[in-house]
């Protein structure tokens, strides 16, 4: 009977070195089946999964001897946070280990906005060769929002300024004195004041009740005519009907999305657009980032089986 069970795609010398201590049955895909999952789920001690399980309330009904639930990642948009408080089950994750990764997708992502790098390769693929119709915009001087100014969002700003972009943040949980953003010389500004003042607005919010479909028309509307947008944090803080709407109306110039309301989502009208760039939630998978984060994952499984505190255990505030 395995002690630990991982439903998804995880993977590397962490795990062999788990399994030669603990019992461990790996099945990737075992997220896609709940009803197998809950009945697997009974005698297990620690699960660990990625952002595609569904750990809800009642699934930890059928986990009788759970006392950990390892999330190899930073969103917790697929674990009930409340349930497993009341089950008494830790749970822990890895806030750190992926952003450099995320960080280095959003900078690439706003420099295939600015200058049309899928569109352009995609029509000289084709055999042409149209230069005019691929001139693009400098990112140099340009003001870069980011919201969700949290440890992605730093990192994504620092590297802006590398380019020379101009930095205004907006995030509720963070202090005008942060010493991050003076570290940037980035403006802490209100929502509104970054929507009208950026250029650029890359994403960097977690899914929560506050921030759900945050990026509304409202929102969008509110954009500086011609600006791009951003989003490698999660699918539903963006109303996609309301991001089409801006771009069909020219308002926005551009946009790049890692998430989406809906994975895999429904092939629709954002598929055909030339100024758009769709990827599948890639951000976070490098060779790197997916070490260390295993590599965490694993050590604070081992730690909570083993009776140690979790190095990077989840609490609401
Ligand atoms: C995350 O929350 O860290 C990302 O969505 C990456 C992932 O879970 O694979």
């Amino acid at each position: 009977m395995p002690e630990i069970l991982i439903t998804e795609n995880i993977r590397g010398g962490a795990v062999d070195a788990l399994a030669k201590r603990f019992d461990i049955e790996i099945d990737p895909d075992l997220w896609r089946n709940p009803e197998t999952l809950a009945a697997k789920i009974a005698n297990i001690h620690a699960l660990i999964v990625r952002n595609q399980t569904q750990v809800t309330a009642e699934l930890l009904q059928h986990a009788k001897a759970l006392r950990v639930i390892g999330r190899a990642g930073v969103g917790l948009d697929n674990i009930d946070i409340d349930a497993c408080t009341r089950a008494g089950v830790v749970i822990t994750s890895t806030p750190d280990q992926n952003a450099i990764s995320v960080a280095e997708l959003a900078i690439g992502l706003m420099v295939c906005l600015a200058r049309h790098i899928p569109a352009a390769d995609a029509d000289t693929k084709q055999g042409n060769w149209n230069r005019q119709q691929f001139s693009g915009t400098e990112l140099y001087r340009k003001t870069l929002g980011i919201l969700g100014a949290g440890k992605i969002g730093f990192l994504t700003a620092s590297r802006a300024r590398a380019f020379g972009m101009k930095v205004l943040a907006y995030d509720p949980f963070v202090s005008r004195d942060s010493v991050l953003l003076s570290e940037l010389d980035a403006q802490l500004v209100s929502l509104d004041e970054l929507l009208e003042r950026s250029d650029v607005i890359s994403c960097h919010l977690p899914s929560t009740p506050d921030t759900l479909r945050l990026l509304n028309a409202d929102c969008f509307g509110k954009m500086k005519r011609g600006a791009l947008f951003i989003n490698t944090s999660r699918g539903d803080v963006v109303d996609e009907l309301a991001l089409l709407d801006a771009l069909r109306s020219g308002n926005l110039a551009g946009a790049a999305l890692d998430v989406r309301q809906k994975e895999p989502p429904v092939k629709g009208e954002l598929e055909t657009m030339p100024n758009v760039v769709l990827i599948p939630h890639i951000a976070a998978l490098t060779t790197e980032a997916q070490q260390r984060v295993s590599q965490a994952i694993c050590e604070d499984v081992t730690r909570v089986l083993s009776g140690q505190p979790p190095l990077n255990a989840v609490v609401r505030f």
